[in-house]
């Protein structure tokens, strides 16, 4: 039964409607960012990035230009960042793809009572993704339409028809995402199926017809025999491709040497996408042990090998049940996968399996096993890359946590905005663990605009800190209506935040746009640039993004600085999934107790909503412009009597300790942004 109705289908896929993305003015934009950065500095660093600013800034300064060639560029493209911000999110990090960039979708746990149920699954899942190719083919998804906040603007639909049309090309220097950008493939479309750490050509349509679900089952069968019957041990060549990526790049061009090799890479770079057919992996079954298993497949022991990280999509149907998705990130977000992913479990739900019998009636090809030449020099690359894929396995601190006192309809209910909320939530909880506030990355959506992808939500902002600290002082306790206000300043603080930048007014977007118009204009890159605050702002120590889901599964990434945390969070009516990850190695964090932290503030949170709500209801008061002015400029009062600025800030203690003391790492490691 096809979820999607053709009929209703509007011609979206061109974005030429919606307008260009705004270039916001540099003033507005260096204003907002010694805001952003103020309390998160001490107050000598503080001093010295403003005077960097402010030359920065001043009338016939370099600031000015950059900001005109911006402009320029604005005319000229049809989304003036988009270029740069792909380069410097994705393409020019060096990281290996597992658990540092992509994102998994993990699938409510399966229950394959008999090696064929995870094949029969298998089948009906390709089924779904081939229908779901059908629309992708004829341009013709409906046009998705903003929700939450400014709900109702059409938005860009670009980042669906890469789905299943890309591929992340390694580069010594840089990757590249190549596009496939031909709607009518031309040949035959194949989907690779790796079993076994062996990679096999499904072709899905065979002399003019599309496999149905029987069909492509009789050839899943036809893999798994294939894969248990080969004599000679198979390298596991995908282990190469969870390197870093300048290790990566280096080992493929090794393999391109050898005419086998460069017909497997040149099958697998074309495919639709994977399936990784992942053998049990014998461990005890929990949400976070399924996402670590998504994120890295428990490494060269276990599923490791049986993957290709370069292609966007790899469904993952473990044997034990485990199944989800791992996507390479560049070429869309994960709200655009969560459409697909859901697409297929609808289907998958809304269509029963159409298996009659196993075996099919038509006489098919057997799937093409793809071989590779394997030289001394590959082995060792192969083992260099297993060992690193080993420590990221070992590394990983993954804390996936149903949070079900309640979920976003409480929140809904106190007139505040789930999301701000939150966020405020995620501040609390790193303060509560550590101490001192962080920078902070929350991705929000600028699909209102041509080509758009994300900026960032800086949610570490004053008003957060300000909340956070009368929540954990425990020198000075305010009251709960003092809370109260502060709370409703911090989310409302927070919503202004989301709006900005959901409109394309944030300063990430617009400061990586002058850094980078700099380095074309090949001038000596600006002082702010060099300057150790800018290295401050862009060490995302929280990296947060909510992926909310209308059917069971959730999302989960990992940290983006190695002192740092990756909390992926999906809001329900009355629960609310977080999926919280960090690094072993680091001595600064542990994803539990930031879990502990995280519920423990959630119910503080809930507790000083509802003391507060029992008499005159403060959310209430604040639909009153009136009283909201005067509660704020009272609290602005408060909050500077009270909130010693950032240099003291960092020696107040922490409720919880975690590890060791904090240090401000920004080391080499650094990756930047999710
Ligand atoms: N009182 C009552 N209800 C409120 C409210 C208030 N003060 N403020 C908001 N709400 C409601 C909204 O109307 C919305 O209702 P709905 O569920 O019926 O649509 C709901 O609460 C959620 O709104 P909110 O919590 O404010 O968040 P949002 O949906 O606007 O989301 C972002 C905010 C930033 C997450 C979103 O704009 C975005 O950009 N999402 C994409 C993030 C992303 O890219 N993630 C993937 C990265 S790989």
């Amino acid at each position: 039964m096809p979820i999607l109705n053709r009929d209703s289908f509007k011609d979206s896929a061109s974005g030429d409607a919606l307008p260009k993305l705004p270039l916001p003015s540099l003033s507005e934009t260096l204003d907002r960012y010694l805001r952003c950065m103020k309390h998160l500095l001490t107050e000598q660093q503080f001093n010295k990035t403003q005077k960097i600013v402010k030359q920065f800034g001043a009338p016939g300064g370099v600031g000015e230009l950059l900001q005109s060639k911006l402009a320029e560029r604005r005319e000229k493209k049809a989304n003036w960042v988009y270029d740069y911000w792909l380069n410097d999110m994705y393409l020019n990090n060096r990281l290996a793809l597992p658990v540092n960039s992509s994102p998994a979708m993990v699938f409510p746990q399966q229950n394959f009572k008999a090696p064929i149920d995870s094949l029969r699954f298998s089948a009906h899942l390709i089924s779904g993704i081939l229908e779901y190719k059908t629309f992708l083919d004829a341009r013709a998804l409906p046009l998705d339409y903003a929700r939450g906040q400014l709900s109702g603007t059409p938005l860009c639909m670009e980042q669906y028809y890469r789905l299943f049309t890309s591929y992340r090309l390694p580069g010594p220097d840089r990757d590249t995402l190549v596009a496939q950008e031909s709607s009518v493939m031309p040949e035959p479309e194949h989907i690779i199926v790796a079993c076994k750490n062996q990679f096999f050509v499904l072709d899905v349509v065979i002399n003019f017809r599309r496999l149905n679900e029987r069909d492509l089952l009789t050839q899943l069968e036809k893999i798994a025999k294939m894969a248990g019957s080969e004599d000679e041990p198979v390298p596991p060549i995908g282990l190469l491709t969870s390197d870093g990526r300048t290790e990566w790049a280096e080992a493929r061009s090794v393999l391109m040497r050898e005419s086998t090799n460069r017909d497997s890479l040149d099958m697998i770079e074309r495919c639709l996408c994977l399936v990784c057919l992942d053998e049990a992996s014998g461990t005890e079954q929990s949400d976070t042990t399924r996402a670590a298993m998504m994120l890295h497949g428990g490494g060269p022991s276990m599923n490791g090998g049986n993957r290709w990280y370069d292609k966007p999509m790899q469904f993952i149907v473990g044997a034990d049940g485990c199944c989800g998705v791992v996507c390479e990130h560049s070429p869309f977000e994960g709200i655009v996968l969560v459409q697909c992913t859901e697409y297929l479990l609808k289907y998958m739900i809304a269509s029963p399996s159409k298996l009659v019998r196993a075996a099919s009636v038509s006489e098919l090809p057997a799937p093409r096993r793809l071989r590779w030449k394997c030289s001394p020099e590959i082995q060792k690359l192969l083992s260099s890359s297993a060992d690193k894929l080993h420590r990221v396995v070992n590394n990983l601190d993954m804390n996936v946590h149903k949070f079900s006192d309640y979920g976003k309809e409480f929140i809904k209910k106190q007139k505040m905005s789930p999301d701000a909320y939150i966020q405020v939530a995620l501040q609390l909880a790193y303060y509560r663990c550590h101490g001192r506030p962080v920078s902070t990355y929350e991705s929000a959506s600028t699909r209102r605009f041509q080509q758009g992808r994300v900026d960032n939500i800086r949610s570490a902002t004053p008003e957060a800190l300000a909340f956070v600290r009368a929540m954990t002082d425990r020198k000075f306790i305010p009251s709960d209506m003092e809370k109260m206000e502060l709370l409703q300043c911090a989310i409302n603080a927070q919503t202004k935040y989301t709006v900005l930048t959901i409109t394309g007014m944030a300063i990430d977007n617009h400061l990586l746009g002058l850094r980078e118009v700099a380095r074309e204009m090949k001038i000596e890159k600006p002082e702010i640039f060099k300057d150790k605050a800018y290295l401050i702002s862009n060490h995302f120590i929280l990296s947060t993004s909510q992926v909310p889901t209308t059917v069971e599964m959730f999302c989960c990434y990992g940290p983006v600085v190695p002192n740092g945390y990756g909390a992926c969070y999906n809001p329900q009516s009355d629960y609310i999934i977080f999926s919280v990850s960090s690094f072993h190695d680091s001595l600064q964090t542990c994803s539990a107790q930031f879990v502990k932290c995280l519920v423990q503030g959630l119910q503080d949170m809930m507790d000083l909503c509802k003391r507060c709500n029992c008499g005159p209801n403060p959310s209430e008061q604040r639909n009153n412009p009136a009283v909201e002015m005067q509660i704020q400029t009272e609290t602005k009062d408060k909050t500077s009597q009270r909130t010693p600025d950032s240099t003291k800030s960092q020696q107040n203690t922490p409720e919880v300790l975690v590890k060791s003391p904090e240090t401000t790492f920004v080391g080499p490691r650094i990756q930047e942004k999710r």
